[in-house]
């Protein structure tokens, strides 16, 4: 195999022939095929996409690059959510104790921050001493006990998409259908779930901005969910505005704190509650989705769900009464008010731009592998559609230092766009739905 001749065919819009994809990644993670290949197949892909076959051998060639749960049979049906990524998107803090509290087993693997939106496993990482590092059997072990463990990939769960995700967020090569469809599938079918339930985004702050395109990355991940036996159903959610107030890690770990303890903004509340109806629906742990809603909301209300994040906080390393205690949290050195600079109704609150502008405080990664500051990021109060008046606090901006601070307030004055009328309707929260499809297992 000559990578760069396989690098051309891709550029030039050709299919690659079969077995090609999968020697290709063995290749990479032998260290065969070096990261700047690799970064320039990903860009013909980016422009030219896949076909349905290559995006099945790449997927099982990825899923397959490590190892995965098998559960035995007859044990609890497993369920987990994945998003593909928001501004603010901290559900997976509240869904997994959550859907864990409801009944459900819940291996919950996740990515770090990718682009401009953050990463589940980042997030986690601003708790002190949580480790996200876990083994498979040490996944195994929490699982038998607390029903719910959440985890980072290494090198031997789903290493392929761990080393390209980690390349891809580096190398402006995330917004592709058939790339992120196989990176969020082959870990998730790593896990060995009974049903997998997507959070797919639509809207200026996603990676496929235009709701029919989320849609169809949607379809094309219930298929191959289906494929590998897997129920999997999706909702296509809003992200024209950032999910809830927070954004940054550990902000949104806060956050994330008060709606577990009832409080919170809505929106976070909502589509948490909705998406772990979906997962007790399709795991068959609910009779329908009316009993579905209200198991979760009995879970969330009585505290069950907050108790089982703090036991999942310690079994993974950190203290528990952190639930109680959020400012053990890291927090930012400086912290800035923004306010309105002038008096109208808020047309717009960009999620890509505080996205970016949390990468910029040191909160996201611009280079492989880089360190990054868990307490810088925003909070803001301010929805679209809102009236202000001139110098009201709309959003605070936590920074390491004055020049982050300055940067921090730069982007809210590009974000939080102020003008005189209401503007047109936001997105509705969830757009669409997209049930399992049925296709024939390929028996993987
Ligand atoms: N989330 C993932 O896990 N992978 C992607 O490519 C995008 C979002």
């Amino acid at each position: 195999m000559h990578f760069p001749t396989l690098i051309a065919r891709k550029r030039d819009g050709q299919p690659l022939a079969p077995g090609a994809w999968r020697a290709s990644l063995a290749a990479y993670l032998d260290g065969g095929i070096p990261e700047y290949q690799m970064a320039a197949m990903l860009m013909a892909v980016v422009w030219r996409g896949l076909t349905d076959a290559e995006l099945a051998e790449l997927t099982l060639a990825m899923l397959e690059s490590g190892e995965r749960a098998r559960p035995a049979a007859g044990s609890a049906p497993r369920a987990d959510k994945h998003s593909t990524g928001g501004v603010g998107d901290k559900i997976s803090l509240v869904l997994a104790p959550l859907a864990a509290a409801c009944g459900l087993v819940v291996p919950m693997m996740s990515g770090r921050g990718l682009g401009h939106t953050g990463g589940t496993t980042d997030k986690l990482e601003a708790i002190p001493g949580f480790r996200t590092d876990l083994t498979l059997p040490e996944v195994e072990a929490q699982l038998a006990r607390i029903g719910v463990a959440m985890f980072g990939q290494t090198e031997t769960i789903a290493p392929a998409d761990r080393r390209l995700y980690a390349l891809r967020d580096v190398t402006g090569t995330v917004p592709s259908l058939p790339l992120i469809a196989a990176s969020i599938m082959s870990k998730k079918l790593a896990e060995g779930l009974t049903a997998l339930v997507l959070d797919v985004k639509a809207g200026s702050g996603a990676f496929l901005p235009d709701p029919a395109e989320a849609t169809e990355l949607a379809r094309v991940m219930c298929r191959l969910g289906a494929a590998h036996g897997c129920r999997t159903t999706a909702l296509v959610t809003a992200m024209d505005r950032p999910l809830g107030r927070a954004i940054g890690n550990a902000l949104e770990v806060e956050e994330a704190l008060l709606v577990l303890d009832g409080e919170g903004p809505a929106d976070v509340r909502e589509l948490s509650l909705q998406l772990t109806a979906e997962m007790l629906v399709a795991a068959g742990l609910a009779r329908g989705p009316e009993a579905a809603r209200e198991q979760a909301e009995e879970a969330l209300g009585s505290g069950a769900a907050l108790e089982r994040f703090a036991q999942l906080i310690e079994a993974q390393g950190g203290s528990p009464a952190l639930v109680d205690d959020p400012a053990a949290l890291p927090q930012a050195r400086e912290v800035e008010l923004f306010e309105a600079p002038r008096a109208g109704v808020v047309a717009r609150v960009e999620p890509r731009a505080l996205g970016e502008a949390v990468v910029a405080l040191g909160g996201g990664r611009r280079a492989l592998g880089e360190a990054i500051d868990h307490s810088v990021g925003f909070v803001v109060s301010v929805r679209p559609g809102q009236r202000v008046q001139q110098g009201e606090p709309l959003a605070s901006v936590f920074a390491r230092d004055p020049a982050g601070i300055a940067e921090g307030l730069a982007a809210l004055g590009r974000a939080i766009v102020i003008g005189d009328a209401a503007p047109g309707p936001a997105l509705p929260l969830v757009l669409d739905r997209v049930a399992a499809i049925d296709v024939e297992p390929t028996g993987s």
